[in-house]
């Protein structure tokens, strides 16, 4: 097929899915997942019904940010197989008439980088202007206050040259310098490489990060930062007024998009902008990010008040760009955030039920259809970064153990070699297997609420008219044929209808369509979601 050619861009309607390569199934058995172990799955997502599938780096990689750190933008990182099983991957997804896209991570490189290396060699060097250093302060420190989102200062010292270089993240990951026009050609070319190769589009790694304040002005420091403390939260301690989401990102994104336009491939921005209406300009009015994330949602526990006020103010500043996601890799896992057990996983459907109603896209995290909780691993065994170096601290292992296939030695991971993490296994009951047969699974739940939308293409495109409800916990909305509900609220709450019947076709609590037909004034469990579509 020529996707030149498509009037209307595949992602409209479409419904990604996030696969963390590590985790998600190994084939060659080595104890990592790999591209080939995803294109063996793909079948399992095709009848799922999600359309995308975003796969997490797979790039060479010394591993300290689990693949984030990538010495070679061009090729396939061994553990996670060869660009011969990426072209295979593409070609039996696109055949199944899924979409791939690929991580792409502009914002730093590995410190193993052949451009790092080289600018490490001297001033001189044609690569030094790659990354960004600036000459100490004049007590001999850092040149500002930045902070690393994984603990400590942002820069470090180059002994050799006497400057410091800029990291935001760790120090094996130099930032960038977005401001050299030669970064922005060599992604140019990186990004044509891979759709060369097969790549329907670019989930962007810290889009908002890669353009920083010409004059690197402190940050404002909103409150101490005390010994010990979350990196994280250390992080939050910061007004980010110079490190990040500066202007000038948006012009390396309108580029971006004219070079993905020929080939029709889509735009997906990790953005990390607390306010929705900078979050949504990413989007440019269509010029620039096709699809924005807005992550605040991703950090909240069951916060109704927020998560209502949060969704109505990201669908007011962006009602087609949102990228709309609960969980993520980077985030412990939304079941776990709302509490645990059965009640943590029915809130998460009920917000989900919503969110494929909110036009944009939805994107879903492996192992959230299966109502997942954060994995439980030994403190000895934790691996990223953030907790193994900075002692006390959560880090985001927790989301990141294997996928449940099956009740089998690993989960049906691989054929049982340890995984690169360990975790307790699942019970069968958290697994693939163990849920696909049954009616009232959270999978067969996931899976109904995905055909409902496919069968009622209303319920993303048709315009969105909030209704007026009684309870303020109570979200409800009309697209066209369809009615959307979702009551957060712990109490069951009663809805005016719009004029007319309707047919309950869907509902978080029990997925499969009720009979019959309703009109005026419903009843709405706590803590549930309901499709209702227009009765003929
Ligand atoms: C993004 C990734 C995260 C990574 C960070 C640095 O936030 O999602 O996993 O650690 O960028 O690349």
């Amino acid at each position: 097929m020529d996707r030149r050619s498509s009037r209307q861009w595949w992602w409209h309607g479409a419904v990604g899915y996030e696969v963390y390569v590590r985790s998600f199934a190994d084939a060659n058995n080595d104890g990592t997942g790999d591209l080939e172990g995803i294109r063996r799955r793909l079948p399992y997502l095709r009848w799922l019904g999600v359309d995308a599938v975003w796969i997490t780096p797979f790039f060479p990689s010394p591993g300290y940010d689990h693949g984030y750190d990538v010495s070679d933008y061009l090729g396939v990182d061994p553990k996670h197989g060869s660009l011969a099983d990426f072209v295979r991957l593409t070609g039996d997804a696109h055949e199944l008439g899924l979409h791939v896209i690929v991580d792409i991570v502009p914002n730093h490189t590995s410190s193993a980088h052949p451009w790092f290396r080289a600018a490490l060699t001297g001033r001189d060097d044609p690569h030094r202007d790659f990354y960004i250093w600036r000459d100490p302060a004049p007590d001999g420190g850092p040149p500002n206050n930045w902070v690393s989102h994984f603990g400590g200062p942002a820069w470090t010292l180059d002994p050799a040259s006497g400057q410091y270089y800029l990291h935001l993240f760790l120090p094996e990951q130099p930032d960038l310098n977005w401001t050299n026009p030669a970064v922005a050609d060599a992604f140019d070319d990186i990004l044509r490489f891979w759709m060369e190769r097969g790549a329907d589009g670019f989930r962007i790694d810290v889009a908002h990060g890669l353009a920083k304040d010409p004059w690197f002005r402190d940050n404002p420091q909103l409150a101490p930062v005390t010994p010990g403390m979350d990196p994280r939260a250390a992080f939050d301690r910061f007004e980010h007024r110079y490190d990040l989401d500066q202007n000038p990102n948006i012009e390396v994104y309108r580029r971006w998009h004219r070079v993905v336009a020929p080939y029709g491939a889509l735009l997906l921005a990790e953005t990390n902008a607390a306010d929705p209406v900078r979050t949504a300009r990413y989007h440019d009015g269509g010029d620039a990010i096709h699809r924005v994330f807005y992550l605040e949602i991703g950090w909240l526990d069951w916060q109704p008040m927020q998560l209502r006020d949060r969704i109505r103010g990201m669908h007011l500043a962006g009602p087609d760009s949102t990228a709309w996601i609960l969980d993520s890799h980077d985030t412990s896992r939304a079941a776990t955030r709302y509490g645990g057990g059965e009640r943590g996983a029915h809130r998460v459907l009920c917000v989900k039920t919503l969110m494929v109603a909110l036009g944009g896209m939805p994107v879903w995290y492996q192992g959230e259809e299966l109502g997942l909780e954060n994995g439980v691993i030994a403190p000895n065994d934790l691996t990223d970064p953030i907790a193994t170096r900075n002692p006390g601290a959560a880090g985001r292992d927790g989301a990141r153990t294997v996928m449940p296939w099956d009740g089998g030695p690993t989960n049906g991971f691989n054929d049982g070699a340890t995984p690169w993490m360990r975790a307790t296994p699942r019970r069968a009951a958290e697994t693939v297997a163990g849920q696909r047969d049954d009616p009232t699974s959270f999978l067969t739940r996931h899976r109904a609420l995905l055909t409902v939308r496919r069968t009622l293409p209303d319920l993303w495109q048709a315009p969105v008219e909030w209704l007026d409800t009684d309870d303020s916990l109570l979200m409800a909305c009309r697209r066209g044929t369809v009615v959307v509900v979702a009551n957060l609220d712990e109490h069951d709450a009663m809805l005016d209808l719009p004029e007319g019947r309707w047919r309950p076709v869907f509902s978080s609590r029990t997925g499969a369509p009720t009979s019959g037909t309703v009109t005026g004034r419903i009843g709405v469990p706590a803590e549930t979601g309901l499709v209702l579509a227009e009765a003929l």
